[in-house]
């Protein structure tokens, strides 16, 4: 008999790597442990059904838009040996969808989270990542598995080809998020490079080449605090990510507003066409870039310190700008 048990999942943002992470190159993303979602799985009479901003009723009726949920919540269903009824779950949580910070995946993970408990089943990271990433397939074809890992683990990660370490960080710096307020979905971005790569291979193949030098040697200037070359760096590869096409002139006009407002660097995040900016800037310039990044459109911007210690980030919404909740 299933048990009332909860699953909370979390956002990611990534530092370096997005799309030649899809390669096999080096990427860096970090948790955004104060955006979350959460599922809650309660017994209850009849087929499984799912309450959520998206979609409600039950499972075996929902939309092509819920497809990549329910092949997490299939996947750990089979894994478990429960059946397909008994159960209702309710997500709600306040990471925005389609911006680049990982909401598909965490939607997965917090339903597969919540299933595996209300059947007291504890999943490994491995088997976790393995139904996220199942999901991830679904939702946008050919997913590095970077997403998936980031939004189940608590840590900075670098992340090649499927593995990932946890990577120290002694940054005397703020990251901040500005929210373009545009969806985009990751399928598309993702799209897009694959044909420019097939029609201008040496054009791409040297953005990655790039992109990969900056992901890898920012190992070591995250460890020694070095945030303005950490920037220049972010500045480089939002123009490499420009030139593979997946900026917009939205994007722009935030990366560009927080350097003019004293950031040490910039870049989009996450697939892009839209979606999130990533900014870093010295403590004292912090709010300063959030503000700018307002005044000029994002509807929201979150603050993230990687300085508590190695290991634990810090997100904060700002409450004069509360992304709508999933
Ligand atoms: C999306 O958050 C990151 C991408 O690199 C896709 C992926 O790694 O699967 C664009």
């Amino acid at each position: 008999m299933p048990q009332t048990a909860s699953h909370t999942a979390h956002a990611k943002v990534i530092l370096f790597g997005e799309h030649s992470a899809v390669y096999g190159g080096p990427a860096i993303a970090l948790p955004l442990e104060g955006l979350t979602l959460t599922a809650t799985s309660r017994p209850s009479a009849g087929p499984i059904t799912l309450e959520s901003a998206f979609y409600s009723g039950p499972i075996g009726a929902m939309p092509q838009s819920m497809a990549a949920p329910a092949v997490a919540l299939h996947k750990t269903l089979e894994y478990i040996g429960a059946p397909f009824d008994g159960l209702s779950i309710r997500v709600e949580g306040m990471i925005p969808a389609g911006r680049g910070l990982g909401s598909s995946a965490a939607v997965a993970a917090a339903i597969s989270g919540a299933l595996a408990k209300s059947y007291g089943v504890a999943l490994d990271g491995d088997t976790a990542f393995e139904f996220v990433q199942a999901a991830e397939r679904e939702a946008h074809g050919n997913p590095s598995g970077l997403d998936a890992r980031a939004v189940i683990t608590n840590t900075p990660i670098f992340f090649r080809a499927g593995n990932v370490d946890r990577l120290p960080i002694n940054l005397d710096a703020v990251f901040v998020i500005g929210d373009t307020g545009v969806s985009a979905q990751t399928r598309s971005a993702v799209a897009a490079v694959a044909d420019l790569l097939r029609t201008e291979p040496q054009r791409v193949g040297a953005a990655f080449a790039l992109i990969n030098t900056h992901t890898e040697t920012a190992v070591e200037d995250l460890a020694a605090g070095r945030a303005a070359v950490l920037g220049k760096r972010m500045n480089s590869v939002h123009e490499q990510l420009r030139e593979l096409g997946v900026s917009t002139s939205t994007v722009d006009a935030l990366v560009e507003a927080s350097l003019t407002a004293g950031a040490f660097g910039a870049k989009l995040t996450g697939g892009g066409l839209g979606g999130c900016v990533l900014a870093l800037a010295p403590r004292d310039r912090a709010v300063g870039v959030a503000d700018a990044l307002r005044r000029n459109g994002a509807v929201s911007a979150w603050f993230l310190d990687a300085n508590i210690d190695s290991v634990s980030c810090v997100c904060d919404d700002h409450p004069r700008h509360r992304p709508e909740p999933i």
